[in-house]
């Protein structure tokens, strides 16, 4: 079968997690403005906004000891993907990321393609007052919890606040496959 190749909903409310406590797991991390640090691109607009921007902030969780409800999600997308991710709770950084994308308010994300060794983003949004994902191709997608294609072309629009999102990144994996692990776990939504 062949998933939509743009975005897929992933339902977890079997998973019963805790939205608020989850949310707060974002106060231990430490963010850091987000700066291009690849060379492959050739686009000088792209290059120029990612040289000064200070609207976009990332923070990595390579431990989920304190992070409970990450934890729990990790091991759901362990047992979905069947593979191993963590390591005495310790990420391998070598086949996941685990980051808090942070955008501030009244600020856009600028039209990019995500690496295609990162294109796959489980993401979670944590605020459904804040902007969706904008595919160049597609227009404006809500979610709120989304598997997301980013190496399509894509933005994020202004919202009024600061927008928060989790994201669950599987390194150097196929799209419609990651797509047919959550759809026989039973947590893809079927449009
Ligand atoms: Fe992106």
């Amino acid at each position: 079968m062949k998933y939509n190749d743009y975005y897929n909903y992933i339902n977890f409310d079997s998973l019963e997690i805790d939205w608020t406590a989850f949310e707060k797991e974002s106060q231990n991390a430490i963010f850091k403005v987000l700066r291009f640090e690849s060379d492959v691109v050739d686009d000088k607009d792209y290059i120029n906004w990612f040289s000064y921007q200070n609207v976009w902030y990332t923070a990595n969780i390579n431990n989920t000891t304190d992070c409970p409800n990450i934890n729990k999600i990790v091991k759901i997308f362990e047992k979905v993907m069947q593979e191993k991710y963590l390591e005495n709770n310790k990420i391998i950084q070598s086949k996941l990321q685990l980051t808090f994308l942070l955008t501030k308010a009244n600020e856009e994300i600028i039209k990019h393609t995500d690496l295609w060794e990162s294109s796959i983003a489980l993401n979670i949004r944590f605020y459904e007052d804040t902007s969706p994902i904008t595919f160049t191709d597609i227009g404006d997608v809500f979610y709120k919890i989304g598997l997301l294609n980013v190496k399509h072309e894509h933005m994020v629009k202004a919202s009024n606040k600061d927008r928060l999102v989790f994201r669950i990144t599987p390194l150097n994996q196929d799209y419609q496959y990651v797509c047919e692990c959550f759809d026989k776990a039973g947590l893809l939504i079927k449009s």
